[in-house]
Order: structure tokens, then C-alpha cells, then sequence
């Protein structure tokens, strides 16, 4: 079973004055360049690798690539393994099994590449059918991309593999790769692979570059596939031996003088026609009528010419000889290409010397493409906002995957588009019927404004029907029918039913009121509507979470090296009569009488002090109010239990007469806030590890300790650094712990700080620790830009939340991030991710926010994509940072 040999074709048609290359069967990408199998991975940023049907990750054998299972990525499908007739010791890891498509007329893979759109990627899809289904019936299908058809994918026999390759610039952040069933058999996909290029290479005018053939000239029958780590880029190159002409090849290493990077392995021989007078030709006929096409032939002299000899060639596409003469430079790569596209039946590239040349022309490698045109069309945003929206509340449709509409033909079950309008693509009729639907109508229903025909009918729904549905202008069909329905039918509906301009179906809801009569008893409310219409948000953000940020948990935690913290759960800190009891003469002498200042708040004034081990502390003199007293004790009860690196730890109290005072480890950083607002402000990396260090120690309050404990006043301020630049959380004093884990909120006084405080719990006065998530969405925004947590609009002062939103909205990162940031970020994706995490913790309701492990989870990711390019581009200037926070002068926890 030839790994390649279902590539064999000719590439150079042979003729009498042709040279003509087959192809060898070459080896299996296994098994190949031994003496670098220990090789290490090298830069990979950029490199998505998807074992389908996998369920771990593992380094491959023979790229020392990482491979991670599918599951992340899609919904939908099942693991199955190949037969084991049709496993060798040399087949492929990632054809061993596939994930399988038995439902669904779409399935789609969402890749969303860390460089983010218009970027220059080159995607790979494999296939190999191994009679895993034990049907013995190779299936055909499509393979789609985006929301255009890429190519049909033709399984000839069970041990036939076959490749899709092709580079792309997407225009969007989330790239789908789907699987369309053609009624030929069940689709399935055995592996995946995304590579960035470099921009500058591979150029076309429009459209995406399907890759055709990619060789090299090898001199032996033995050589196999040249692929990463050869080529940084991860090209596969196919090794082919000239039968008729002759290959050259030298010992010298081949400089890869251009961007295309060739390996020096792929340029190592080349072949030449056997005589002076004999050309090389590239014949390719056109699969379709008219195809366009691009070709990149890479050359380089390797021989060492005498004095006298003149390698000179120059080419003819198409029959139109070029003028340019092209001279190949001593083991430098020339890469040869058309600048327009070809646009015809066949390509015909024929290499010819030219007059004064002593030698004949020379061919190292060569690529040929063609042109897949890319539409940039989508379904109209509005709706699909609306229809994954029905899709999250009802959780029932899991093969609605990619885009509803397109491409044309894999519309989404149940939904049908108008294509024929000049304007965008609109939803027009929506088939619901019998997928087993509970709950009642979706609000979002309302928001699909061009839909003509809704069918609801065979499912479980209850609830009243909305007067929302009125307000569909083009509705014409309504079918509710054989549900649970009650109430009444909204007046409207009855009267457009009655005229004749709507068909209304309502049989078989047996608490429905469908006369007029009854209308007007119970309306349903427009608040109710509305928190319909929030609740289906919810779904839609909760499922985008644990897609954006479960899935991420894995890799994350190996990218991202620190140790984790949280292995030891609550209990096991000191007990009382571990801290420190300090008199109050003590206080004095380690405050040197009070002497130095740190900071001053509502509960009293925090000075600097020094042990008599030399360890430095903040003491915070309580003030003598109840409060404060309150504060002293769920402080010390708090801290007795709760020891955590990203929690500032207390050293010890001290509680004699009327002084109450806490001593607390000192943070020599001082606060985030003084941080962000400082000149010299923090890197993006900096504030990114703050961020992951502070969300740890929530997570940890919330997840690590039982019961869990919510902090409450979670800003800038409460963020201290060490001189380290490690951040902890500070200040307990309001943080209440759960009395009864059942319970999932707790009634409390509303306390926390203006421009943190979550406008749910200041409401309804419920507390969970999604107030927490919400107050340290602010602190992420802050983070981002560089703004204190109240600004300035216009004449008021407002919350940094209110200011944010519309300004995320335009999709400007330059409006939103940092102007001291905006030069030296390299990765725009992390700083994206974490917008998008701040807007998420900022969801007006606890339900919609992400947990704190998802957050952070979420955030070692951002971290691992900056250290990444950092490590590209390799500029460390971490320690300037360093020097220049422990500088400055601020210090901990402040008191308010
Ligand atoms: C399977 O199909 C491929 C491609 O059509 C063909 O080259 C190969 O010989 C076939 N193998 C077997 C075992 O039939
Ligand atoms: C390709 O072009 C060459 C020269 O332009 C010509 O001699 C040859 O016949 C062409 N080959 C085919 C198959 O059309
Ligand atoms: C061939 O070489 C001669 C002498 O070096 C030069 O004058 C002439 O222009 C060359 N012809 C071409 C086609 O390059
Ligand atoms: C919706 O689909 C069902 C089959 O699933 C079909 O019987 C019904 O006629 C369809 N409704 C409309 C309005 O086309």
C-alpha cells in the first residue's frame, strides 16, 4: 500500500524531443530520514495538526509534530478505526483511524488559526477509507471550505489515499472545513493540517491555489516525501525519478535564497534532458473547460561550470515564448512562476536553452496549481446571529454546522435561502418539524425578518405562542401544530389567518385557545420576551465558550510551563495558632513607630514593615468602626484556610485592646492599578501573566475551597505585585464564603466598588461567583486599555464597561487597546481573545459569563500564542520590564 502512489501521473510528456519523467512508488512517509527522527519540533507557530478519530495527542514519528485529537473542533461524527488488514507498520498514524459522518448533510471542522484572517495558510485534508464501516464501499462526497465547494473527494478502493491540499487566505477568523454527504456513501476524514506561509509567497491575483502536483527530482527509487522539518512550511514534496532525461545531483547543501524556503534536500539534483538540443516540457490538460493556473518551477545550478560553459534558458507557456532568460545561480534557488494567471483548456510550459547556452535547461522541483475561485458570500449576518441562537436554545440541531446557506445546495437542514437576490442571502423558510423541539418559541425566531415559511409542527413545545411572530413581515405559513401549546393565540395572527394572508396550522395543542375570543385574557409579556430573547444568548455564549476555551485546556497546560498551583486543595493551610499573634509594641518596632506610609483607605492605613527576620510585610492598622471589626474577622477566619500563590498570604494579626491590625506579606510591585497607570506601562505579556495570576487565584476561591468563597471586590486595586511582577489578590475583607454549596446564590448587602460592580447582583442582590467573573471582566478591559475602570465620556463620567462595548463593536483594535501597547504587540490575535473573554465576563447576566477556569484556561492560551511569536521573533525584553516595575514606589494592600 504506496503511500504516494495514487499521485503517479505524468508530469512531463515524452515525445521525441521531450523529456519525460514517471514517477517512482515512492516509500511511505514513514520510514524515512531516520538519522532525524530526534530532531526537535522547531517553530510551529501557526501549525494546526488534527489526528480525526483520534482521541489523544501524540508526536508524530516522523515530523516530531504534535497531533491533537479532533474533538475541539467539531461536534459531530463518531471515532472509528481502519481494518486492521489495511494497517502496516509504515501507514500513517493519522489514517489509522477517522471520524465519521453517518449524519448530517454537512459536517464542518471550525480551525481558527492563531494569525487570525487574511493570512496565507495552507490546509491538507487525508483520507483513507480502510473499510472502517465494514461496508466495503468506498464513499465519494464533498469537501467544502468556507462556504464554497473545494473539491469531490473519490475513494477508489479501501487502501486508496487521497490528499487535498490547498493555500488560502481566509476573510474570516473561524475557517470551516466541512464534509458534504452527495448521497455516495457516508464522508469521514482521517486527518487535518493547517500551515502558515509566509504572506509574500504563492501569490495570486484572486481565488485560492488547489494544489495539483507538487515534485522534486530524485535520483534514486528509494527516496520518499521531503516534509517538515525540511521544509519549515510543512509542503509535501513527492520524489520523481526522470526515465527518459537524466538527474544530476551534488553533495553541496542548496541555499534557499528567496522566501519559498526550499529545502536543500528537495533541491539537491535536478534533471536535465539527455541531449544539448532536448527541451523539458510540463503538460498539463485542464479538468475543466477553462481552468486557471500557476506553476512555480524552482531551480539551481549545481554542477560547477568550466570556463566557457553557459547554462541559459527561457520558456514558452502556452506556446508564447517569454523573453526573460533565465540563468540559474550556483546553488541558490531560482523560483521561476507566472505573475497573472493562465487562464486556459491545458498548460504547456516548455524549457528551452537558448542560443548561446552550452548546456541544456534544468528543473530542480516544481508545483503546479490551479486557481479555485473563493466567493466571499455569507448568509446575512443577522441571521445566521438568529439561527445559531434557535440552534444553542434548542440544542437538538447538531448538524447545523458552517454556513446556513452556503455553499449552495448545503444549505443547513431544514433551512432555505433566497440566492437569487442582488442583496445578501436571507433565510426564507425554516423546517423544524419533528426534531423532537422542547421548551418554548425562541425569541430569536422573531429576528429571522425574511422568513416566509416557518414549520414548527411534531414537537414538544409548550409555552404561550409570542406576540413576537406577528412581526415577521413576510410570514405565510405558520405551522405549530401537534405541540403542547397554551394560552392564546396572539389577535394578529388569527386576523391575518382570517384575511387569508397567513396559513396558520394550530391542530393538536390541547390547551390552546384558538378563537378570537380568548385573545385578549393573557398576553405574554414583553419582558418575559426579552428574557426568552437573553436566555438563548446564554446558550449561544456558553457553547461558544466551552469551544473557544475547554478545548484549549489541554494544549494549554503543556504550552504553558509554570507549575500549577492548585493541586492542594483547601484544609490544608496553617491553623489559627500558626499565624503570628503580634503585640502592639511589636507593630511599632517593625513599623519603625509607623513611620512609612503605603497607603490609606475607608478601614484604615497600611504602612511598611520589617520582621525580625528581615522579611518585609504591610501591616493595615484596622480603624475601631464595626466594619472594620467585621472586616478583621472574616479576614483572619478566611486566611487561616486559604493559602494559594496568587492570594496574598497573611503573616499574622494582632488584636489587643482597640487595635486590630493585619499583617500581610509585602507586595513590592504595589498595585495593578498604580501599574497601568504609570508611564512606563506594563508589556502586553506582562499584563497578560498578571491576568492569568490573578484569575488563578480566583479560580482558586471559587474551585479550590470548600466552601467556595466569592471575593466581592475584585479591581485593579486589590491586585498586588511582588517584585517579580507575580500578581496575588488582596483584600479579603469582603469576601463571603457560601454557607451551603447546594446553593448556587447567597442574599447579601451590596458592597464592591462603582465601575466593577455586576449590575445583576446590584439588582437582585443574589451573589455568586459570577460576580466576581463580572468585576474581573473589568479589571481584563483595563488590562487591554490601559483605562481606569471609570471614564470619561463625553461630559459624565461613566463605567469603562458602557464605554467598551460600542468600541469592540467596530472592530477597531486600535481604538480599544493600549495606545502604549499599539507598537510592540505582535500577536493582535491574543489581545483579540482577551476582548472577547472581557466581553464575556461582562454579560449583563451570571449565566452567559464563563467560569474562572474556562478564563483561565482561556488566557494561558493568549500567553502561549505572545510567547510564541516572541519566541519568532525572538526579542526578549522581559528583564527591562522587570527592573522597571520593582522601581516603582507603590505598595500593598490598599485599604479602602
Ligand atoms: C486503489 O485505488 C488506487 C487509485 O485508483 C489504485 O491506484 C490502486 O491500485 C488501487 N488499489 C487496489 C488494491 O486496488
Ligand atoms: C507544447 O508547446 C511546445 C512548444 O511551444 C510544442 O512544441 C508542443 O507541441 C506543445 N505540446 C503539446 C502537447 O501541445
Ligand atoms: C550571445 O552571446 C553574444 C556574445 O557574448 C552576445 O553578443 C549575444 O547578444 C548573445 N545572444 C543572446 C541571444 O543572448
Ligand atoms: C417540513 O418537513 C416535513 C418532513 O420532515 C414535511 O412533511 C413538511 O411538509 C415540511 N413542511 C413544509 C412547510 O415544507
Amino acid at each position: 500500500m504506496g503511500f504516494l502512489q495514487l499521485i503517479i501521473t505524468i508530469v512531463f510528456l515524452g515525445t521525441t524531443i521531450i523529456t519525460n519523467i514517471t514517477f517512482t512508488k515512492a516509500q511511505h512517509i514513514h520510514g524515512q530520514r531516520q538519522g532525524r527522527r530526534l530532531a526537535d519540533a522547531g517553530d510551529t507557530t501557526g501549525f494546526i495538526s488534527i489526528d480525526c478519530g483520534m482521541n489523544t495527542s501524540y508526536t508524530d514519528e516522523t515530523t516530531r509534530l504534535n497531533y491533537t485529537p479532533d474533538e475541539a473542533y467539531i461536534e459531530s461524527g463518531m471515532n472509528m478505526d481502519i481494518l486492521p488488514e489495511y494497517k502496516s507498520e509504515t501507514t500513517m498514524q493519522q489514517l489509522i483511524n477517522v471520524r465519521s459522518f453517518p449524519e448530517g448533510n454537512k459536517n464542518c471542522y471550525s480551525l481558527r488559526p492563531g494569525q487570525g484572517k487574511r493570512r496565507n495558510y495552507l490546509i491538507r485534508a487525508y483520507f483513507m477509507y480502510g473499510n472502517y464501516d465494514s461496508l466495503n464501499e468506498p464513499p465519494t462526497f464533498d469537501l467544502l471550505l468556507g462556504v464554497d465547494v473545494w473539491d469531490t473527494v473519490k475513494l477508489d478502493n479501501s487502501s486508496h489515499i487521497v490528499i487535498k491540499e490547498i493555500i488560502h487566505t481566509p476573510s474570516t477568523d473561524n475557517l470551516y472545513v466541512c464534509l458534504a454527504n452527495t448521497d455516495s456513501g457516508t464522508p469521514f476524514i482521517s486527518g487535518l493540517e493547517l500551515r502558515l506561509l509566509t504572506d509574500s509567497i504563492y501569490k495570486r491575483s484572486f481565488g485560492s491555489l488547489h494544489l495539483l502536483y507538487r515534485y522534486y527530482t530524485s535520483s534514486t527509487f528509494v527516496n520518499s516525501v521531503v516534509r517538515y522539518k525540511d521544509d519549515a512550511f510543512d509542503r509535501m514534496w513527492n520524489p520523481a525519478v526522470p526515465i527518459s532525461g537524466s538527474s544530476i545531483e551534488t553533495m553541496s547543501e542548496v541555499g534557499s535564497s528567496n522566501d519559498f524556503s526550499l529545502p536543500s534536500s528537495v533541491m539537491k539534483a535536478a534533471l536535465v534532458p539527455k541531449s544539448l538540443g532536448q527541451s523539458i516540457q510540463i503538460y498539463q490538460q485542464a479538468t475543466d473547460k477553462s481552468t486557471t493556473f500557476y506553476f512555480f518551477l524552482h531551480v539551481a545550478e549545481i554542477l560547477s561550470l568550466r570556463a566557457g560553459q553557459l547554462r541559459e534558458f527561457n520558456i514558452s507557456i502556452n506556446g508564447v515564448k517569454q523573453s526573460k532568460i533565465f540563468n540559474p545561480l550556483y546553488l541558490q534557488t531560482t523560483t521561476i512562476f507566472n505573475q497573472e494567471p493562465i487562464t486556459d483548456s491545458y498548460l504547456n510550459i516548455t524549457i528551452h536553452k537558448t542560443m548561446n547556452s552550452t548546456l541544456p535547461p534544468i528543473l530542480n522541483a516544481m508545483e503546479l496549481y490551479k486557481v479555485k475561485n473563493i466567493s466571499e458570500l455569507s448568509t446575512d449576518e443577522a441571521d445566521i446571529l438568529a439561527i445559531n441562537n434557535i440552534k444553542s436554545f434548542y440544542k437538538r440541531m447538531k448538524d447545523w454546522q458552517g454556513d446556513p446557506c452556503f455553499p449552495k445546495g448545503y444549505s443547513w437542514s431544514g433551512v432555505d435561502c433566497n440566492y437569487d437576490s442582488s442583496n445578501s442571502t436571507r433565510i426564507i423558510s425554516l423546517n423544524l418539524s419533528s426534531k423532537g423541539l422542547t421548551g418554548h418559541i425562541a425569541a430569536s425566531f422573531a429576528d429571522l425578518t425574511a422568513v416566509q415559511i416557518l414549520d414548527l409542527s411534531n414537537n414538544n413545545l409548550s409555552g404561550q405562542i409570542p406576540e413576537l411572530l406577528t412581526d415577521l413581515p413576510f410570514l405565510k405559513t405558520l405551522n405549530l401544530s401537534v405541540n403542547n401549546f397554551t394560552g392564546s393565540v396572539p389577535k394578529l395572527l388569527l386576523e391575518k389567518s382570517a384575511a387569508g394572508s397567513l396559513s396558520l396550522s394550530m391542530q393538536n395543542n390541547s390547551d390552546l385557545c384558538s378563537s378570537n375570543s380568548c385573545t385578549s385574557k393573557k398576553k405574554i409579556s414583553k419582558t418575559l420576551l426579552a428574557h426568552i430573547a437573553a436566555f438563548s444568548a446564554v446558550l449561544v455564549l456558553i457553547v461558544a465558550g466551552f469551544i473557544i476555551f475547554c478545548i484549549h485546556k489541554k494544549k494549554t497546560t503543556r504550552m504553558y510551563g509554570r507549575p500549577s498551583p492548585y493541586h492542594h486543595r483547601s484544609g490544608n493551610g496553617r491553623r489559627k495558632g500558626e499565624f503570628t499573634r503580634f503585640s502592639y509594641s511589636e507593630l511599632t518596632s517593625m513599623t519603625k513607630s509607623f513611620q512609612r506610609e503605603l497607603g490609606k483607605g475607608g478601614f484604615g492605613v497600611v504602612y511598611y514593615g520589617c520582621l525580625k527576620d528581615g522579611m518585609e510585610v504591610a501591616v493595615k492598622m484596622l480603624s475601631g468602626t464595626v466594619e472594620a471589626s467585621e472586616q478583621f474577622t472574616t479576614e483572619v477566619e478566611l486566611l487561616m484556610d486559604i493559602r494559594h500563590k496568587n492570594l496574598v498570604s497573611l503573616v499574622g494579626y494582632c488584636e489587643q485592646g482597640p487595635t486590630l491590625a493585619l499583617v500581610y506579606e509585602y507586595m513590592a510591585g504595589g498595585n495593578l492599578k498604580t501599574n497601568l497607570l504609570a508611564s512606563n506601562s506594563l508589556s502586553w505579556k506582562s499584563r497578560l501573566q498578571i491576568a492569568i495570576d490573578a484569575a488563578q487565584g480566583l479560580e482558586y476561591l471559587h474551585n479550590g475551597c470548600r466552601p467556595p468563597v466569592v471575593h466581592r471586590d475584585v479591581k485593579t486595586a486589590n491586585i498586588l505585585l511582588n517584585k517579580n511582577l507575580e500578581a496575588k489578590i488582596a483584600d479579603f475583607g469582603l469576601s463571603k464564603i457560601f454557607p451551603d454549596e447546594s446553593r448556587t446564590h447567597v442574599l447579601t448587602r451590596v458592597m464592591g466598588t462603582p465601575g466593577y460592580l455586576d449590575p445583576q447582583y446590584h439588582q437582585t442582590e443574589r451573589l455568586n461567583e459570577k460576580s466576581d467573573v463580572y468585576s474581573f471582566g473589568v479589571v481584563l478591559l483595563e488590562l487591554i486599555t490601559g483605562k481606569a475602570a471609570t471614564v470619561k465620556m463625553g461630559e459624565r463620567t461613566g463605567y469603562l464597561v458602557q464605554w467598551a462595548i460600542p468600541i469592540v463593536e467596530t472592530g477597531d483594535i486600535n481604538l480599544i487597546l493600549d495606545e502604549r501597547l499599539q507598537q510592540s504587540v505582535e500577536n493582535s490575535n491574543s489581545v483579540w481573545r482577551v476582548i472577547d473573554t472581557a466581553m464575556a465576563c461582562v454579560k449583563p447576566t451570571a449565566n452567559e459569563r464563563p467560569t474562572m477556569s474556562l478564563i483561565v484556561a482561556g488566557l494561558k492560551e493568549c500567553l502561549g500564542m505572545v510567547i510564541q511569536t516572541e519566541q519568532a521573533a525572538s526579542l526578549p525584553d522581559d528583564l527591562a520590564e522587570m527592573c522597571l516595575v520593582t522601581s516603582t514606589t507603590q505598595m500593598a494592600p490598599e485599604p479602602r
